[in-house]
């Protein structure tokens, strides 16, 4: 198996200097959606960089491209055109063999909709690893229940998603996102269903989550209360970085 791009044995690792390089390197992507009279640009020439324990809010109206944006970071879309480097590795060059042993190994996804397993638990939650099935080493059933505990998790350990209040269930696909050490977690509206509290206090779990592993972040939101918890906010429009807050 090609090693992860984002292991911290790999690239990943302090470079001679102590610096790591970034998490995120994107180059003048292009992603067009469709063909003919049909096509969609949705990201037109975007360069974007995330350092390598940055947590960056990208901000922007309602399809600017974000959730496209993310899609390419994690390997689950190849742009058109353009180069994306993920932890020091050139994911656009990926086949889709490679793409899968990235998306499992490097990258953590946290989306708007939490999409627990409705019949399983919060721990067999975080023990199922997409398109390889459950977990049920020793090892990964440690690390569950540490990120259970991490999370204020343990007390539901036992109970399935329809059992878990809003804020909980995306507290557990937190800890799925980081079952792997990802160096890269991605996003997407992960506070738009939960009221503006809950959504404040899950931002701030996750903020405190990647400092405490120094891992990157890219956090898509439209609540502009919550971008204070991020180190620097990016602003896309028609598929482009507009603003990128440096
Ligand atoms: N699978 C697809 N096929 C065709 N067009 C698409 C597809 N996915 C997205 N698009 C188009 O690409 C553009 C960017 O969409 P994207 O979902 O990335 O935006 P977004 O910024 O995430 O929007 P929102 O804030 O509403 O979630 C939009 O014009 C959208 O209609
Ligand atoms: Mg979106």
């Amino acid at each position: 198996m090609p090693a992860s791009p984002c292991s911290r044995e790999q690239p990943g690792e302090p470079e001679p200097g102590g610096a790591r390089g970034p998490a995120l390197q994107m180059r003048g992507v292009r992603k067009v959606y469709g063909s003919g009279t049909n096509e969609v640009a949705a990201l037109d020439g975007v360069d974007l960089t995330v350092g390598p324990t940055e947590i960056l809010a990208l901000v922007g109206p309602s399809g600017s491209g974000k959730t496209t944006l993310c899609s390419i970071a994690g390997g689950l879309l190849t742009p058109t055109s353009g180069t994306v480097v993920v932890g020091g590795s050139d994911i656009s060059r990926y086949n889709s063999r490679q793409l899968t042993d990235f998306r499992r190994n490097a990258v953590g996804f946290v989306f708007q909709t939490v999409n627990l397993v409705s019949f399983l638990t919060a721990r067999e939650n975080l023990l199922v690893v997409d398109e390889i099935g459950p977990r049920t080493g020793r090892r990964a059933r440690q690390r569950a229940d540490q990120l259970l505990e991490e999370l204020g998790l343990t007390g539901r350990a036992g109970n399935l998603p329809s059992a878990l209040s809003g804020g909980e269930r995306q507290r557990v696909a937190i800890g799925r996102a980081l079952m792997n050490d990802p160096c890269l977690v991605l996003f997407d509206e992960p506070t738009s269903a939960l009221d503006t509290h809950l959504g404040e206090q899950v931002v701030a779990l996750i903020r405190q989550e990647m400092k405490a592993r120094g891992t990157a972040a890219i956090i898509v939101t439209h609540d502009l209360r919550i971008t204070h918890h991020a180190d620097r906010v990016a602003t896309i429009v028609d598929g482009r970085i507009a603003d990128a807050g440096t």
